[in-house]
């Protein structure tokens, strides 16, 4: 294991010391920029008269298609997306102009002046209306195994479900902000609250119609992305670049709340509808199941998210006669993008539903009955796809969170309490994932690096891999300082630059560790290795003998020598002491005409125990506790490994139980802000929150130090506070989010 140190910026966030962008100087000549949102759903735009902002004091431009150099489109996959509405409008929040002014008070006025003429029309706005029209964003994507069809019709006990959950904020408590400034040559620096800065590069590059080389695009740090800020991102850098080269000034674009909530993309809400027949003892022996994914009015990263959806919908079960059908379906809201888990937590909680459906048909705890359909038992290790799960690690996690939470005892403890208290009901639900790690693209996987060494033996690393909270920067610097045995703190990393490390993928998919981990590896052993030759020669051994530990350089005997003097006689030697480094994760394959392969380097493991109680006359509720283990393989650092599995389990716990994301008929959201849209404060998180990473449990693959991804698996844990409700309710049907006022619906059997 590694050591468990502080995320890097830890204390300076506490302090508020941490520099967000809009903290950065303001450079001389600074302008703002705002956007001004369509307030119809689908329609028409016949015109847009920039007259009344331009008539307010300090408003400099508004800027519409006409004005956009290279083209009108920030589509991250294929080729779809306007900027700027361009003769239709497809959503409510869509930009229409981007209006830029002395103050960034003066940009929004203006921006609120305008009066876009736009002709309604009809609007889809609900995933049965998508479904009945059959518009999709993406035709249809099926995974099947054996004839599910024929196992249904021959399994002796059939139970079908229909259920939906909502979409999710990603809420990060810095907003959507990108500071453009304009250079000689046709050349822009972009500072970019960026999951994915070589993707704001290139869609900048498109819009002002310029090659990649003129725009470099620099990210320190997000104040959280979660996915929010892989492609959306992009559009909002663009939009400040195209504001900059058109007024050539520096532009800065910070989205207020609201608008960052009307305008940019959510976790896809999904509609599931199963048809499952199983055996007398609760084993599943076939399910046919649609999964309806609303993508909102375009593609963006949805082909992302319904395969991990399709390839997660069995969890971490097996069932041996399978047809899955994922359907992306196109409506006029935001476009739908990445969120934590990316399509994983809703596949999820398919298996969930049908495991708790056919529990309560057999009256069997449905606990039992997932443990029964475990993949790696009875049924074959495989899943549908191709790909095997660990059947010994599903197992594991499973006993130790159990065991962990007394489960037995806490059932007794329980029905007690509840047969005593006529209004309050207790709840335990459980949950075990499996996540698959990688990108679903496969030739996203690869990462690079660059490391130099200074004269005085002090290391600068950086690396393609963007830091948003969740400790990345540490825990490469961490790989590093072990290659060159020195402590932690000789690293400095630098911001994430295309100017560095070029042709980089987002830092997403939980994959930041382990690409960046291996690329930043490579660097620094290729630097490490001139280092030993220059050592070796200078004491006369082989190169074999030397070594690098606690910031010393070593060949036995007294040879012994402090790491920047060594890095000093390199560089008299002239021998480089600065590397780039690279990694492609080996082995992955997919094929998407047969959809099958082994998508996935490895599969993270957690089981988790939540315990609940609800009001019956209200149907407010609470966690009470929850005991979470997670895989982390070799943690790389367990500290920060901990704070992300106890945040995503939190986060989890939002999506299924507080936020709601809410649509006005006309297809205007209205949960625009924190009054409106809740999300987990610390009164939601449970007063007993364990959460112990597996011990002992190395990663099978070659990851980096035997370390496993953390980003996003713990998440799904959360699925077992939705599962208690439904256990402290008494009902098999539960639609998330499990508002109060859904769970006094369920309460009440409507
Ligand atoms: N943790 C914090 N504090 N803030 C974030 O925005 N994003 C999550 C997760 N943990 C996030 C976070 C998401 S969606 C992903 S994909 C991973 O971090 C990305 O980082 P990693 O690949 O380095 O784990
Ligand atoms: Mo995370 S949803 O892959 O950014």
């Amino acid at each position: 294991m590694g050591a468990a140190l502080r995320q890097d910026s830890a204390l300076k966030h506490a302090t508020g010391e941490a520099r967000f962008l809009d903290d950065l100087p303001e450079p001389p000549g600074l302008l703002h920029a705002a956007l001004a949102l369509s307030p119809i759903a689908h329609g028409r735009l016949l015109a847009l008269d920039p007259g009344p902002a331009l008539a307010l004091p300090g408003v400099v431009a508004v800027l519409r298609p006409g004005d956009i150099p290279g083209r009108n489109d920030i589509a991250a996959a294929g080729s779809n997306e306007p900027l700027l509405a361009e003769g239709m409008v497809l959503h409510a929040g869509q930009p229409l102009a981007i209006v830029v002014g002395a103050t960034r008070d003066a940009a929004l006025a203006g921006a609120a002046a305008l009066r876009p003429e736009i002709a309604p029309l009809l609007a889809i706005l609900s995933l049965e209306e998508a479904i009945a029209r059959e518009a999709w964003v993406l035709p249809p994507q099926e995974i099947r195994r054996g004839d599910a069809a024929a196992a249904l019709a021959a399994a002796p006990h059939r139970c079908h479900g229909e259920f939906r959950v909502g979409g999710q904020e990603h809420f990060y408590l810095e907003g959507q902000i990108a500071l453009a400034l304009p250079g000689e040559d046709g050349e822009m620096t972009i500072q970019s609250s960026t999951q994915h800065p070589t993707e704001v590069q290139h869609i900048a590059a498109r819009v002002l119609g310029c090659p990649f080389n003129r725009i470099t695009v620099a990210t320190r740090r997000m104040g959280g992305g979660f996915g929010g800020k892989e492609s959306n991102a992009s559009w909002v850098a663009a939009a400040a670049a195209l504001a900059a080269r058109a007024t050539g000034r520096p532009v800065k674009l910070r989205l207020p709340r609201k608008a960052d909530m009307a305008a940019t993309g959510k976790r896809h809400p999904f509609l599931y509808r199963w048809q499952a027949g199983f055996a007398e003892d609760g084993r599943i022996l076939a399910l046919e199941a649609v999964l309806a994914a609303d993508a909102g009015h375009s593609l963006d990263l949805t082909a992302g998210v319904i395969f991990r959806a399709i390839t997660h919908a069995l969890g971490c079960c097996d069932v041996p006669d399978v047809a899955l059908r994922a359907l992306a379906c196109r409506t006029n809201t935001v476009s739908n993008t990445a969120f934590r888990g990316f399509g994983g937590p809703q596949g999820a909680l398919l298996i969930e539903d049908v495991v708790h459906r056919v529990a309560a048909a057999r009256g069997l705890p449905p606990e039992d009955v997932r443990a029964r359909n475990f993949a790696g038992g009875g049924n074959g290790a495989e899943t549908p796809y191709g790909q095997a799960l660990e059947g010994a690690l599903i197992r594991r996690v499973w006993a130790e969170a159990r065991r962990d939470a007394g489960w037995d005892e806490k059932r007794r403890e329980i029905a007690a309490f509840n047969a005593a208290h006529p209004t309050l009901r207790r709840g335990l639900g459980s949950m075990v994932l499996a996540f698959g790690i990688s990108f679903g693209q496969m030739h996203m996987n690869q990462a690079g690096a660059l490391v130099h060494v200074y004269t005085d033996g002090s290391i600068r690393l950086n690396h393609g891999g963007t830091e948003m909270g969740q400790g990345l920067f540490i825990k490469v610097a961490q790989v590093v300082a072990s290659v060159f045995g020195v402590d932690v703190g000789r690293i400095a990393v630098s911001a994430t630059s295309t100017a560095e490390v070029p042709n980089t993928s987002p830092t997403a998919a939980s994959t930041g560790s382990d690409l960046n981990g291996w690329a930043a590896h490579a660097a620094a052993s290729a630097i490490r290795a001139r280092m030993a030759a220059v050592a070796a020669a200078e004491w006369g051994v082989p190169v074999e003998a030397v070594a690098f530990a606690e910031g010393q350089v070593t060949a036995g005997g007294n040879r012994a020598m402090e790491f920047g003097a060594l890095a000093q006689l390199a560089y008299m030697q002239r021998v480089s002491l600065s590397a780039t480094g690279f990694y492609r994760t080996p082995d992955i394959h997919w094929d998407r005409a047969t959809m099958r392969g082994e998508p996935f380097f490895y599969f993270s493991y957690g089981a988790a125990v939540a315990e609940v109680a609800v009001d019956l006359l209200t149907g407010e509720h609470r966690c009470l506790a929850a005991h979470l283990v997670q895989d982390c393989g070799r943690s790389l650092n367990p500290a920060v490994d901990l704070g992300q599995v106890e945040g995503a389990f939190v986060q989890g716990l939002g999506w299924l139980t507080c936020e709601e994301l809410w649509w006005d008929a006309a297809g205007r959201l209205r949960t625009l802000g924190p009054s409106t849209y809740k999300i987990p404060g610390s009164r939601e998180v449970p007063p007993v929150l364990r959460v112990r990473l597996l011990e002992g449990a190395p990663a099978r693959s070659e990851t980096i130090f035997r370390s496993k991804a953390v980003g996003e698996p713990p998440l799904l844990l959360a699925t077992a506070v939705w599962n208690a409700l439904k256990d402290a309710i008494g009902t098999d049907h539960l639609d998330a989010p499990a508002t109060p006022e859904r769970v006094l619906r369920a309460i009440r059997g409507g």
